[in-house]
């Protein structure tokens, strides 16, 4: 059996994950393509549907034979293929818990009918019993707390519900964007999947791994990854990509306060909460709450954060234009 632990591998993902004699991966997350024309190194992304439909069925089978009994699977579909996904997985036996809507902006333009700004993301499980999933991880503001201002609210925050409307789609400005890979997931989408059904040192593995986010997202969030891609190409930059975070590793007592880890994290719960910078650092019972936040994400590392090194820090990415676009902010009541 090939080594799934850490690695990116080259090779076709049915085959190898056909060859899995005892389960290995406690989370999947699977981002095929869409077979909607996009020019891949080495894959023909415009096949006839009932051989995509087929096709779909034979991975998402073999990612199954290579999850764990309590293991969770997660699939980013588009469009023309969100109901076959839907089916597929309940013919294989898998249980729906949620069907996530991704609504970015930045949707293609179109002349004659509505743009499409969205893409589908099962979240699927092997055991509707057994399943790991960190609440308290992924937890946001809640409307009380964010735009009412309640002290009644809930302090811990709300999940976030199934239409996620905080993660921009990476476009070409992006700092995060990998000029070799023609259609990159953000970070951010990764972090928040990993975090909830995932544990630090648990394996996630991406059998559609492309431009590395998944390998990467799990290596920056302490947990082993395993990446598959059928260009060699695609690896051997993900490989590269990977290099950089492992030479980038989390804090540590001797580090420096804002290492990349942390500027990362803080990126994240940034756009994850949907705040304005003016607001979060010109309100301090809402800044309290966002630090509250951060300092809970960070709990294992050797510093914790005050609120005003978080609003110095904001307002510095803010100024270098680090800190991206915010989509759907969300006002307060004054
Ligand atoms: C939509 S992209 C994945 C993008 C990825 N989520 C990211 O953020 O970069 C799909 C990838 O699947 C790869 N691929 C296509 N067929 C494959 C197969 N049978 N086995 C493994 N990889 C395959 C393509 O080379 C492409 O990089």
């Amino acid at each position: 059996m090939e080594n799934f632990n850490n690695n990116i591998i080259s090779g076709e993902c049915i085959e190898l994950l056909n060859g899995v004699t005892a389960p290995f991966a406690d989370l999947i997350f699977a981002d095929p393509p869409f077979n909607i024309g996009y020019k891949y190194d080495k894959y023909k992304d415009n096949v006839k549907s009932d051989k995509y439909v087929a096709w779909t069925e034979d991975w998402m089978a073999a990612c199954i034979n290579a999850l764990k009994p309590d293991g969770s699977f997660y699939i980013a579909i588009g469009d023309d293929y969100a109901a076959h996904v839907r089916l597929i997985g309940e013919k294989l036996g898998l249980t729906l818990r949620n069907w996530i809507i991704w609504h970015y902006t930045f949707g293609q333009q179109t002349k004659a009918k509505f743009a499409r700004a969205h893409t589908h993301i099962f979240y699927f499980v092997k055991n509707k019993d057994s399943f790991t999933f960190n609440d308290t991880a992924v937890r946001v503001l809640s409307d009380r707390q964010k735009i009412y201002k309640d002290k009644r609210a809930n302090p811990a925050g709300k999940l976030p519900d199934d239409v996620w409307n905080e993660f921009p789609r990476i476009c070409g400005t992006f700092e995060e964007r990998q000029g070799w890979h023609p259609c990159q997931m953000p970070e951010s989408i990764l972090a928040r999947i990993i975090r909830a059904s995932s544990n630090p040192g648990d394996l996630v593995l991406d059998p559609f791994s492309g431009s590395g986010t998944t390998p990467v997202t799990a290596a920056k969030l302490e947990r082993r990854y395993s990446g598959i891609d059928i260009s060699e190409e695609y690896v051997k930059e993900t490989r590269k990509r990977l290099q950089l975070v492992q030479n980038n590793p989390i804090e540590g007592e001797n580090s420096n306060k804002w290492a990349e880890h942390a500027i990362n994290e803080l990126k994240w719960l940034y756009h994850e909460n949907k705040i304005s910078t003016e607001q979060l650092t010109d309100e301090p019972y809402l800044l309290g709450l966002f630090t509250e936040k951060f300092n809970i994400r960070m709990k294992e590392s050797f510093h914790s954060y005050t609120a005003e090194e978080i609003r110095k820090k904001l307002r510095s990415l803010r100024k270098s234009g680090k800190l991206g676009p915010l989509q759907n902010r969300v006002k307060s009541k004054n």
